[in-house]
């Protein structure tokens, strides 16, 4: 039988000091997270995900990054020109300061370990558990399919990921909660029936804003209301200009009432590190042009550093793979060790 343990909720104010608890001693965290290779990253992943991976590199903690192409087949059967995906996000990562010497950057399908992890760990939960899995849940939805097997055990692949690569600091978006939330319940019902090997993760969770698309709704590329890290500077200026708002000419920062203004203001905010209050102070009675010409500005200023990097590597598919390759090495021997404590505690060791 499984040991079900009472879930321990993870503590917000926890959470909250994590990141000063990593300050203080940066190499005792290891950070892992992934993307799925379903294509470009865009604005939203840079302001969210990415900017605070390259914080986390540079105050010295050890970053993992999982290219999770086994995982696009969690929701679609049709798994997509994956090479080039996985090659163009390797260059995104790099153009947005990801150092390969000093992060560990890898594709979830080179490292085999990490999928014989998922045998041990499946036996650690229940469908149930799974079936209640928020994530599962709004990916079924999605989906608009029966749901899969491998959408149903996606929790558990998503574990073997973070445990088998010693990940003890996992970045997410609070939706993402109760997901890592079964990560930690796996571990430490492992720990109980095998004795202690994996250290539950914690989530660190990320404050920055949800960014919405131009349309006002959640920034998606299957809405087409996304700003790609590669699109050019014209093409943003387009895709700004196109961005809905509202009548009133005033510009106030009233998220509830002005959702759209209020996105464009917070992009400008995140990306000039200024209160998004204040430039609608400064943009006042200007209107939805002057909003958007600061708002394209604000965009094609703090990406072009990144998109001539971009552009510069992604012409240079061989550097890219090496970067892979490098990661890969290094993933599989983190995965191995892991694998063998594993093996070790379960008396399956009888090979070495
Ligand atoms: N599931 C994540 C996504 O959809 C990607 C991912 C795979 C991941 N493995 C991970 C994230 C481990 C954090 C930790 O983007």
């Amino acid at each position: 039988m499984t040991a079900v343990l009472a879930p321990t909720p993870v503590d917000e104010a926890v959470a909250d000091t994590l990141d000063s608890r990593i300050r203080r001693d940066p190499n005792n965290f290891r950070v892992l997270s992934g993307d799925r290779p379903t294509g470009p990253l865009h604005l939203g992943h840079y302001v969210g995900t990415l900017a605070n991976r390259v914080r986390l590199q540079d105050l010295g903690v050890p970053v993992t990054v999982v290219i999770a192409d086994y995982q696009v087949i969690t929701d679609r059967s049709d798994p997509g020109p994956l090479r080039d995906r996985v090659r163009t996000l390797v260059a995104e990562y790099l153009a947005a300061g990801l150092d390969p010497d000093r992060t560990v950057i890898f594709p979830h399908s080179a490292v085999p370990a990490l999928n014989q992890l998922m045998l041990p760990l499946l036996s650690l939960v229940t469908d149930a558990e799974l079936r209640r899995n928020p994530t599962v849940k709004a990916e079924a939805l999605a989906s608009r399919r029966p749901l899969g097997a491998l959408l149903l055990t996606y929790p558990v692949h998503q574990a073997a990921d973070i445990l088998g690569m010693d990940g003890t600091v996992v970045p997410v978006g609070r939706d993402q909660l109760p997901h890592l939330e079964l990560t930690r319940q796996i571990a430490r019902r492992f720990n109980d029936r095998y004795g202690q090997v994996f250290t539950p993760p914690e989530p660190l969770l990320t404050g920055t804003p949800n960014l919405l698309g131009t349309d006002g709704a959640k920034m998606s590329k299957t809405r087409g209301n996304t700003i790609a890290l590669g699109d050019t500077a014209d093409r943003t200026a387009e895709i700004v200009r196109a961005a809905q708002t509202d009548s009133t000419r005033r510009i106030t920062f009233e998220p509830a009432a002005r959702p759209q203004v209020a996105n464009l203001l917070s992009i400008i905010g995140e990306l000039t590190g200024r209160d998004p209050r204040a430039v609608a102070e400064e943009i006042g009675d200007g209107g939805a042009a002057a909003l958007k010409r600061r708002a394209t500005e604000a965009i094609n200023d703090e990406l072009a550093p990144l998109r001539s990097r971009r552009a510069e590597l992604i012409v240079d598919p061989a550097f890219l793979d090496g970067v892979l390759l490098d990661g890969t090495a290094r993933a599989t021997s983190v995965a191995g060790a892991v694998l063998h404590r594993v093996r070790r505690a379960m008396g399956m060791d009888y090979l070495g």
